[in-house]
């Protein structure tokens, strides 16, 4: 499978977002090679994290090679939640895995994208000096026991879902062309710019979730970007975190 060095990605990139392409095969992490200093669109990648962040202070692992690692920088319009974000890249996501591998892909609540009820991909939005990074981590040729064992919603990657292997670099291309494309419509109209797309691909709506000892059922993504949850006492809205699946 073919790294994704500059020579190989760039020639692929249609829009703005990857200009700056800046790539280092192994790196720390993503996130830490962009600054507020870069222009709008600057796009971090690697082939190899060694301290991959996750959210809630946790890891990303990820063999070398086997993923796409990228971290984007954004200067999102003071009016704008940047909590949004990571909605935005998970519909992005959503699209772009749904495109590479033909099947129907969902956005759980709030930043992860689950492929045959496993979570493919995550992202996390990180400010940094009044900009923000957004950070996309996709698994997508790792095999089963390449997999976190101990991660909390069961992993999966588009290899081991659909057992077919993917160059990383054309999914890569339609990540940042999908992610201009949505985060100027966003930047213009908000989450009503993908309030649709994201109520068709909404994992949790219906299941029972729990969040912080409350224990209730997932109803529609709120149209500010909030989970609502009926439980016994009523409706509650989660306003972030985490939210686990009851049985
Ligand atoms: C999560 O689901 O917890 C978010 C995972 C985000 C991982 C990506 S990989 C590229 C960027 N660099 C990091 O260290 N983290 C994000």
């Amino acid at each position: 499978m073919t790294s994704l060095e500059p020579a190989f990605t760039e020639p692929l990139l249609r829009g703005r977002f990857g200009r700056p392409y800046l790539y280092l095969a192994r790196t720390e992490t993503t996130q830490r090679m962009l600054d507020a200093a870069q222009p709008e669109g600057a796009v971090a990648v690697t082939d190899e994290q060694t301290e991959g962040r996750g959210r809630m202070g946790r890891r990303w692992d990820a063999p070398a090679g086997s993923s796409l690692l990228v971290s984007t920088l954004l200067r999102p319009p003071p009016e704008r939640r940047a909590a949004e974000l990571t909605l935005l890249a998970g519909v992005c996501v959503a699209v772009v895995v749904e495109r590479a591998t033909g099947l129907a892909a969902q956005v759980k609540w709030p930043n992860d994208v689950m492929l045959d009820r496993r979570k493919v991909a995550g992202g996390l939005a990180e400010l940094k000096d009044g900009a923000v990074v957004l950070g996309i981590g996709i698994n997508v040729n790792q095999r089963p026991g390449e997999l976190p064992a101990e991660a909390k919603v069961p992993p999966g990657s588009l290899y081991s879902v659909t057992g077919r292997e993917y160059e990383r670099g054309p999914i890569l291309a339609d990540l940042l062309l999908e992610l201009e494309r949505r985060y100027d419509a966003w930047r213009e109209d908000g989450l009503a710019s993908l309030y649709e797309d994201l109520g068709a691909r909404d994992f949790l709506r219906g299941r029972r979730v729990s969040h912080g000892g409350v224990v209730g059922t997932a109803q529609m993504i709120t149209h500010d970007g909030r989970l609502a949850v009926t439980t016994e006492s009523g409706l509650v809205v989660v306003e972030s975190g985490e939210v686990s699946l009851e049985r």
